[in-house]
């Protein structure tokens, strides 16, 4: 038996490789800069709204008012879903929320009159019809599984706000539908993150945003990428009072375990994120005389330090837990809470791939054995 002779240099994970240019988003890991179409992620957080973030990541621009307006109107008109998606969500009610949004907009694609047109218009109008339709799939679901009628969207409210209202059938405070405002603009794109790459992968074959939204999702629900926000509450509920942090998380490192939203792939300084949505848990926490979790939260945050010499620091998942847990959203939304935010993301990196488009392909070494003799099964006993 011949083993291939020599190993070329791997990219395992594929860290560090630049697969392509884009003009969609700027990282800076070591300095922890971001920037969406070279404004920074800080003035959007603080300064824009959801539906401007959404055109300035489909169109490359900042809106103007009237182009503004007729965005938000579109989205408006766009969150129905179609009656037999409704009911494809009540056959697969008993899975995990993600994997029914998975299989609803996967079933979006037969009910969309441009699925297969890949035109730079088409896809456009489809990135946004998607991306209004997502946040009615997830509040749907929820309804139907704990039994209740899934409430029609609001024209009178946005992007946020509306989400809230279909879940919870009551319209929220302001600020409750600011701070998820907020939290969709910083989830809105991130680079070839894994998800982003899986929706680059799928078109670069050909195939049409549905498709990629699908890969997407499905590869969005790893604990890896888009589990943390809800393994950090699971944590901070777990410890449940600050005077306990330090023996946790001491015991846990002890045991080689990883502290969720901690560390990550490319920012090796403080997630630039992680701020506004430390400001918003501590906001929100004292508004809802519940000012234990964010404690529990700054607590975690100081006992970790030690980690920062390593490059192991805060993430956008860190707090976005604690968000979502006090605008009443269940622990098992929080992926899909990632997705709602990322679809502006995923549908820019979608029409910059197309624009430009080569079939995404890497190879693998092979070390498994060679020439084997076939022995037919008679003879193998
Ligand atoms: N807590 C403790 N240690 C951590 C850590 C964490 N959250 N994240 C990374 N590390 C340690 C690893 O144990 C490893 O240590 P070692 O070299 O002694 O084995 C080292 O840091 C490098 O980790 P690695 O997994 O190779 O780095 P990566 O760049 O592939 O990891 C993540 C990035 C996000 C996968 C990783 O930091 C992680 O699992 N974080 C927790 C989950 C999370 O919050 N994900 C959301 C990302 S937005």
């Amino acid at each position: 038996m011949s083993l291939p002779a020599s190993t070329p240099e791997l990219a395992r994970g594929l860290k560090g490789v630049v697969l392509d240019t884009t003009e969609t988003s700027f990282i800076d890991g070591e300095a922890g800069k971001l920037l969406y179409r070279g404004y920074n992620i800080h003035d959007l957080a603080e300064r824009s709204t959801f539906e401007e973030v959404i055109y300035l990541l489909l169109y490359g621009r900042l809106p103007r008012r009237q182009e503004l307006a007729e965005l938000d109107e579109a989205l408006r008109e766009s969150r129905a879903l179609p009656p037999e998606v409704i009911d494809v969500i009540r056959l697969v009610q008993r899975a995990h929320p993600m994997d029914v949004l998975r299989t609803a907009v996967s079933a979006l694609a037969a009910f969309d009159p441009d699925t297969d047109d890949n035109s730079e218009e088409a896809t456009l109008r489809k990135a946004i019809r998607l991306t209004a339709q997502v946040p009615t799939i997830v509040a749907a679901h929820h309804r139907i599984r704990t039994g209740q009628a899934p409430v029609a969207p609001n024209p009178e409210l946005n992007h946020a706000a509306n989400f809230l209202y279909m879940l919870h059938g009551h319209t929220p405070t302001e600020e409750a539908a600011r701070a998820l405002d907020v939290d969709f603009i910083l989830h809105a794109e991130h680079g070839t993150n894994a998800s982003a790459f899986a929706a680059r992968v799928t078109v670069s074959t050909g195939a049409d945003l549905h498709a990629a939204i699908v890969s997407a999702i499905g590869t969005l629900k790893g604990p890896m990428h888009g589990g943390a926000a809800e393994a950090v509450m699971r944590m901070v509920q777990e410890i449940g009072d600050p005077e306990r942090v330090e023996e946790y998380v001491q015991h846990a490192l002890a045991e080689g375990r990883r502290i969720m939203g901690m560390g990550h792939r490319v920012y090796k300084v403080e997630d630039p994120r992680a701020r506004h949505m430390r400001e918003r848990a501590r906001v929100l926490g004292e508004k809802m005389g519940q000012p234990k979790w964010y404690r529990i939260l700054e607590r975690i945050a100081e006992v970790t330090s030690p980690l920062r010499a390593r490059g192991i620091s805060l993430n956008v998942d860190f707090y976005a837990g604690a968000v979502y847990y006090l605008l009443g959203i269940p622990e098992d939304l929080f992926i899909p809470m990632f997705a709602i935010g990322r679809m502006p993301g995923w549908c820019a990196q979608v029409l910059e791939q197309m624009r430009n488009n080569i079939l995404i392909r890497p190879l693998l070494h092979y070390v498994g054995p060679m020439d084997l003799e076939y022995i037919p099964l008679e003879e193998r006993g």
